[in-house]
């Protein structure tokens, strides 16, 4: 897919808004999330970004904002479109401007200058290599790439699969695609920050190709880009050479933060419900050539967090289809806290030592690898079974079970399941639970903070008062007119832009509309969401009476912010003798007086704000 290209890469507000119109945010959520219809212009599903059992994530189709009540995040297509799939903000304006079919402007005014700048790096990178994947594949398929096919004929993969992962050949020679690359036109530099080539000492501008000789895999992340490439050995090689050589890290590519082939696979995980992860470049594409198709790799041992969280979703359960020998069992014994926080269920095939599932799907076919499968163990068995296996029950043993336990638990930050994690171990491994309670420095690192209370608009370094009136208009516009008398009060905070522009609706429109707004950043983007999904919770005469005690209090509070000003002058000015600057503030001083007077005192109790809101109760101010 190619975006953006040079074109630039932040937007006028106009363009932004332009996008967002004509997106649509329901299918644009839905390439993520099982939405449910559950009310007019209300969806509802499990929530992308935490795990979760019972749907707390909603849509507002109308307003076009998502909110999820467990884990407070929000935000409008864009900000889900970041979260969902990493994007930067210019990258999801751009992606969905593209869907809509509305031309990305040359001249696009300029916003985020450090956003701007690093997602045109990586775009440039991205470009660079397609380019070299392209120049690899074009390479397999000529005539020096001849003995290339064969060796892939010879482990079981034919033309239409290498076609499917974009297989390729890197010539022998030092600077072939280096060469050809300059001569295209891409800079120096991002050949270089895209792994493909090195500087050559001594030679000023000169260059040579990181991979040479070897067959080239290409790595493609979620939106079938490819970011990095593996390049192996064809046939034997001298021990001293690597049999593997990977693209280092860079801007576009970390390693463990995607899954290999995860693009390939995906139009067949919702089929099958289940994935299979192995560990290596060919047991996935061998795994291919069999016809299993569901299935990811890790490339490196430890399945990652992030890894399992991109299956999130997609699949209920994966099987762990690691080498059969220890370092193996390892890795699928380390993947048991990462599939508990994303919920998804793990199964541990056991392969005969020496195996591979390359070599060992090549040697017993396909109906030998089901039978594996079959009789796959549950992780929490194979992680107990393993512990049993490697420690004895010696007294140093099961100090070291012990060990690995808490290693497992702490790496579980929900407590409900690092307790239940707890018992099941103390139980299967017959060791006192207290155990493996973690001590000191693990458990006293800050855990992710607890959920702010449901419904609590607090918006960071904004007053609290103003954001819940601003609250309060989303839900209840019709409240918005009452926004009129407030200008002079108003804080200067982050919440005074949101204001200003509902004063500026109100004038043009007679009402608030927040699908118009234009985009807003983070802290007020969230009140916004929040509020279009937070339910309606009083009748039209309720609101405005609602309304009216915040705005008393608000006034009374920007009056006595006022007067204590206004006496400090006063004080100085007494001080200083200055009468005619006296008389006038003195006056001054009367009629904010007179003013607060006529607010009237504020209400005991004040009316029932909230009910059945389960919010918390209305803040208090002195008066
Ligand atoms: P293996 O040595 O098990 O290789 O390494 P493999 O996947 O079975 O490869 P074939 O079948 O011999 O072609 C497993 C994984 O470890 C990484 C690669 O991701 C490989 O797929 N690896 C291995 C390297 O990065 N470099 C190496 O030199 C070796
Ligand atoms: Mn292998």
């Amino acid at each position: 897919m190619e975006l953006l290209s040079e074109k630039a890469l932040s937007f006028s507000r106009s363009f932004i808004t332009e996008v967002r119109d004509a997106s649509d945010m329901q299918s644009v959520v839905a390439r993520y999330v099982d939405l449910k219809r559950a009310g007019p212009h209300l969806y509802r599903g499990l929530c992308p970004f935490h795990a979760e059992k019972t749907p707390s994530f909603t849509v507002n189709t109308r307003d076009q904002f998502f909110y999820c009540f467990g884990c407070q995040t929000g935000g409008d297509i864009f900000k889900f479109l970041q979260l969902a799939s990493g994007k930067s903000f210019p990258e999801a304006v751009a992606e969905l401007a593209e869907k809509a079919g509305i031309p990305v402007p040359r001249d696009a005014f300029i916003t985020r200058d450090e956003d701007r700048v690093a997602a045109e790096k990586r775009e440039r990178l991205r470009r660079v290599a397609a380019r070299a994947a392209e120049f690899f594949r074009a390479k397999l398929w000529s005539p020096e790439g001849a003995r290339v096919l064969k060796y892939l004929k010879e482990r079981g993969v034919d033309g239409e699969v290498a076609s499917l992962f974009n297989l390729g050949w890197s010539p022998e020679g030092w600077e072939e695609l280096s060469r050809a690359l300059l001569s295209e036109g891409f800079p120096r530099e991002d050949l270089i920050e895209a792994g493909l080539a090195k500087a050559r000492e001594g030679a000023a501008g000169g260059l040579y190709d990181v991979f040479r000789g070897r067959l080239m895999i290409p790595i493609q992340d979620a939106d079938s880009r490819t970011v990095a490439f593996g390049g192996r050995i064809v046939g034997e090689h001298p021990p001293e050479t690597p049999k593997y050589v990977n693209s280092p890290l860079t801007p576009i590519y970390k390693k463990g933060s995607l899954l290999f082939g995860l693009p390939q696979a995906r139009p067949y995980l919702k089929a099958y419900g289940c994935v299979y992860i192995v560990e290596g470049y060919f047991d996935l594409i061998s795994l291919h050539a069999h016809g299993v198709k569901n299935v990811a790799a890790s490339l490196g041992t430890a399945l990652t967090q992030t890894q399992v969280n991109s299956l999130r979703g997609k699949v209920r359960e994966i099987y762990l289809f690691f080498d059969g020998d220890r370092a193996g069992r390892e890795a699928a014994k380390k993947a048991l806290p990462k599939l508990l926080n994303a919920e998804i269920e793990g199964r541990v095939i056991t392969l005969p030592e020496r195996h591979d599932p390359d070599t060992f799907v090549r040697e017993h076919g396909m109906e030998a690898l089901f039978a594996l499968a079959e009789g796959a163990r549950n992780v929490m068995d194979h992680a107990v079974d393993y512990l049993l296996d490697a420690y004895p029950g010696t007294l140093i043993g099961q100090a070291r079970a012990v060990r690995e336990v808490k290693e497992l638990i702490s790496e579980v930050p929900d407590s409900a399941k690092g307790q239940l994690l707890r018992n099941m171990f103390s139980e299967r491994l017959g060791i006192d639970p207290e155990l493996f309670k973690l001590s000191s420095a693990k458990a006293q690192e800050p855990r992710p903070s607890p959920p702010a209370r449901l419904m609590d608009p607090r918006v960071q370094g904004a007053d609290f008062l103003a954001a819940r009136i601003l609250r309060h208009v989303v839900i209840h516009p019709e409240t918005a007119p009452l926004l009129k008398g407030l200008s002079l009060y108003w804080p200067e905070d982050p919440t005074l832009e949101l204001f200003r522009e509902f004063q500026a609706q109100i004038a043009r429109d007679g009402q608030v509309n927040v699908r118009d707004l234009p985009p807003l950043d983070d802290p007020l983007l969230l009140l916004v969401s929040e509020a279009a999904l937070a339910p309606r919770t009083a009748a039209s005469e309720e609101a405005a009476a609602v309304f009216r005690e915040y705005a008393q209090r608000l006034k009374r509070r920007g009056i006595n912010t006022a007067l204590s000003r206004l006496s400090v002058k006063i004080g100085r000015a007494e001080r200083e003798g200055d009468l005619e600057a006296l008389g006038s503030l003195l006056k001054e001083q009367r009629s904010l007086t007179e003013e607060k007077k006529s607010l009237g005192s504020p209400a005991a109790a004040g009316p029932p704000l909230f009910s059945g809101e389960g919010g918390p109760p209305p803040p208090r101010f002195n008066p």
